[in-house]
């Protein structure tokens, strides 16, 4: 927006305002009220509620605020009988085929247009004609939907178009008759729930959560997503000790991600409950025995006696440590000063194969908020597939692309469906990201570049010009696939283009929501990855002491290196493979049990919150590390405190300095950790090692030619989702139940045998069996 001022005047009062400021969000800038339904800041404009109506003077009629761009010397009143006459008019036609059933919609209590009713509509309804009837009817597993509820300001069709680049659902029929709907009656999309939360109206409700509370029965907890790396935040709704729902609506939260969250963030939470969480502590007396229920006093003392006797016999770095980076910053914190302080081992990672080490060793520039991708000029994303592993990057580069004017320069093996937003494509064969990043910095290896991933050479040096040409921020992006000399040599692209007026940003795009946080909590420093360590597991190592589990990928090929172990202690929510193998388990309280901070993809120090009380015997990964160091004989002095161990952090990680958890309280004003920036490294020796390695790539290689369906990452069931009894239709191909009218979950679960169904989460079924039966 320029920063020209021109004036408005507004209910008598003056004020000076941006040249090119839109009306109504200027009103309500200065503290006037304005009610709407259609208009939704960042999306097109729909202008079909009428509700956001003005007198601007000189004009014949009452105008819609919505549509009005400000005007120097424009004069608007915003209040007068006239006006509200008008939207006490519009109201009542809103409610003219709206069924009154606000006690028993999901929505009452906390509808806009409930809200809207009762602040500016009339008191009695005058129209006595029969209403229009629509079944209620599922949409999918997670969407339920009641049509003759819907207002039509399409908020849920942009929100789907714009932010998901999905336009899986539509207005149909005509005039009075117009709902909303999918194409062929089931939704196949990526079931992100946005259109539910940005629904005004009990329209689009979801479906998981359907008919269990009224929303001022749910105490709300503002916290961070545990899924992917974006750390989105969100309100955990909680009764009775049990997490009910999860949403991001702005009445509660206002953080990175505005109203948005993805499949997992929405849908993701019924693990946190689920019956299958570790109870006790469990003890394995000897090997090939069953594992025990024990006390905490018990296994606490097993584990350190038995620690204690490996060190004693086979040295300090036979006892290997390896964290999560779903933990939280604490307990990496605790886990890395119990690593390197009383075990002294030097052999410790995360499972967490894609480190950062080196990227964050030879950053050249600040890293990018989401924000600052969604106002970028220029976006370069090598690798990865944001859309499906880190969901709201994905939203804000195709809002960056779509409502606003960024270039999108796309280096992918795979024509993902980002591939719609991008200018410049570059199509390389896999494994070749390396020699794309060696060629944006260094023009010579243009030729070697285009040679190794088949792509044109000028296809490079366009790709590299629209950086050049880029008038405003750039930001790279890279997924996993780069090896650690690569993201050297990219971190340091700011020595290459970045000007007064153009800033090269950073922003990596790693799995986990706290990968960032391993690696500033010093758990990714020591060379070690979690397949060496399972390579060295009875060898060089003798025990282990895992926070989390290996993931079943880095178990393959090595079924057998658990058990070559003397001992193995495993923290953990549920019985995985990992703790399969363990001689004592300890039971894991979950991220809405407890307090502590995630660090994200743009850096930004988040703030957890207990949202219910640890269940069973569950305490926090770094609660069971400070007891475990006590009985070794060092008290690291928390008392129970998450906030005195993230005071030491803050003492001891540079670029955490000064922080403190009454300064992260605001989500809507993130703290980002201030990591060194160096501008001008030396990456020759990087730049050297590179060109060996792109010279050893091979000249030929096939193209990955089809772009994965919606989900095919995201639907991915693991350890957490595993949980969530929707998640496996949706792995499962999300098929079509016979009837929408009836929970597809019961219907599906039940009729096919061979469709592997946790049955205890048909627990909130009821309802739709009461129908079937
Ligand atoms: S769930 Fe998400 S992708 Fe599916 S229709 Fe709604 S907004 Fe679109
Ligand atoms: S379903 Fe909800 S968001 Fe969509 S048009 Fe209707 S009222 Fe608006
Ligand atoms: S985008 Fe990532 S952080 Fe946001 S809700 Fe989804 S999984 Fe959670
Ligand atoms: S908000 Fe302006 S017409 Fe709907």
């Amino acid at each position: 927006m320029s920063t020209e001022l021109i004036k408005v005047t507004i209910n008598g009062k003056d004020f000076e305002v941006p040249k090119g400021a839109r009306l109504i969000d200027v009103c309500r800038e200065k503290g006037f009220d304005i009610p709407s339904f259609c208009y939704y800041s960042d999306l097109a404009l729909q202008a079909s509620c009428r509700m956001c109506l003005v007198r601007i003077e000189k004009m014949p009629k009452l105008q819609t605020s919505c549509t009005i761009i400000c005007t120097d010397g424009m004069i608007v009143t915003t209040q007068s009988e006239e006006i509200e006459k008008a939207q006490r008019g519009m109201t009542e036609f809103l409610l003219a085929n709206h069924p009154l059933d606000c006690p028993v919609c999901d929505r009452g209590g906390e509808c806009e247009l409930q809200e809207m009713t009762f602040d500016w509509g009339g008191l009695e309804e005058r129209f006595t004609e029969k209403k229009n009837y629509y079944a209620e009817r599922y949409l999918s597993p997670m969407v339920a939907n009641d049509p003759q509820r819907c207002i039509l300001c399409k908020r849920c069709t942009r929100v789907c178009d714009e932010w998901m680049g999905e336009d899986a659902i539509e207005a149909g029929g005509r005039g009075a008759h117009t709902v909303i709907g999918t194409y062929l009656g089931w939704l196949d999309c990526s079931q992100c729930g946005n259109c539910i939360e940005v629904c005004p109206t009990g329209t689009l409700l979801d479906a998981t959560y359907r008919h269990q509370t009224r929303p001022w029965e749910l105490a709300q907890s503002i916290t961070t997503c545990n899924f992917c790396s974006d750390g989105c935040q969100m309100s955990l709704g909680s009764r009775g000790g049990e997490v009910r729902r999860s949403v991001a609506r702005d009445r509660y939260v206002n953080g990175i991600n505005g109203e948005f969250l993805c499949v997992k963030g929405r849908f993701g939470h019924p693990f946190i409950n689920h019956e299958a969480r570790i109870r006790t502590p469990m003890i394995r007396y000897k090997k090939g025995g069953k594992l025990i229920p024990a006390t905490w006093d018990d296994a606490i003392r097993h584990v350190a006696e038995r620690l204690d006797a490996v060190a004693e016999e086979h040295g300090r770095n036979a006892v290997g440590v390896v964290g999560s980076p779903r933990l939280t910053n604490e307990a990496l914190h605790v886990l890395y000063k119990f690593t390197t302080e009383l075990v002294g081992t030097q052999n410790y990672t995360t499972t967490d194969a894609f480190s950062l080490r080196s990227f964050f060793g030879h950053l050249g520039g600040p890293l990018a908020t989401h924000r600052d991708i969604r106002y970028a000029n220029t976006i370069v994303l090598i690798g990865g597939d944001p859309s499906e592993l880190q969901p709201l990057t994905g939203k804000q580069i195709r809002q960056a692309v779509r409502n606003g004017s960024s270039t999108l320069v796309l280096v992918n093996s795979v024509p993902i469906r980002l591939r719609e937003q991008a200018k410049i494509f570059l199509h390389i064969r896999p494994m070749t990201e390396d020699a794309i990043a060696f060629a944006l910095f260094d023009r010579s290896a243009d030729s070697l570049a285009a040679q190794k991933a088949g792509v044109e050479e000028n296809a490079i040096a366009a790709a590299r010009q629209a950086i050049a040409d880029s008038t405003g921020d750039v930001v790279v992006m890279f997924g996993g696939e780069l090896t650690a000399t690569a993201q050297a040599v990219l971190a340091q692209l700011s020595q290459k283009f970045a000007t007064r007026d153009r800033r090269i940003l950073f922003h990596p795009l790693p799995l986990f929501n706290n990968s960032i946080g391993a690696h500033d909590m010093g758990m990714m420093e020591a060379p070690t990855s979690p397949r060496g360590m399972l390579n060295a597991a009875g060898n060089g190592i003798r025990a282990l002491y895992v926070a989390g589990s290996f993931l079943p990928e880095q178990l393959e090929g090595h079924e057998d290196a658990l058990s070559k172990l003397d001992f193995l202690v495993v923290q953990e929510l549920f019985e995985t493979e990992t703790t399969a193998a363990a001689d004592v388990v300890l039971p894991a309280a979950s991220y809405a049990e407890q307090d502590g901070t995630f660090t994200n993809n743009d850096g930004l120090v988040q703030r957890v919150r207990q949202s219910i009380p640890a269940l069973h015997q569950s305490k926090p990964d770094w609660v069971i590390v400070s007891q475990l160091a006590k009985e070794l004989g060092m008290d690291f002095g928390y008392e129970m405190s998450a906030s005195a161990v993230f005071r030491e952090i803050s003492e001891t990680v540079p670029a955490y300095s000064g922080m403190r958890y009454p300064l992260l309280k605001d989500e809507t004003n993130p703290v980002q950790a201030k990591y060194q920036v160096t501008e001008r490294a030396d990456v020759s020796s990087e730049l050297s090692v590179l060109r060996e390695c792109v010279e050893k790539l091979p000249n030929t290689g096939d193209k990955v030619m089809v772009t994965p369906d919606v989900g095919t990452e995201l639907f991915k069931i693991g350890t957490l989702t595993d949980k969530v009894a929707q998640f496996h239709l949706l792995a499962n191909g999300n098929p079509r139940p016979e009837t929408t009218a009836v929970s597809p979950l019961y219907q599906i679960g039940r009729q096919n045998a061979d469709f592997q169904l946790p049955i205890a989460n048909l627990k909130n079924e009821t309802s739709a069996s009461e129908l079937v039966d």
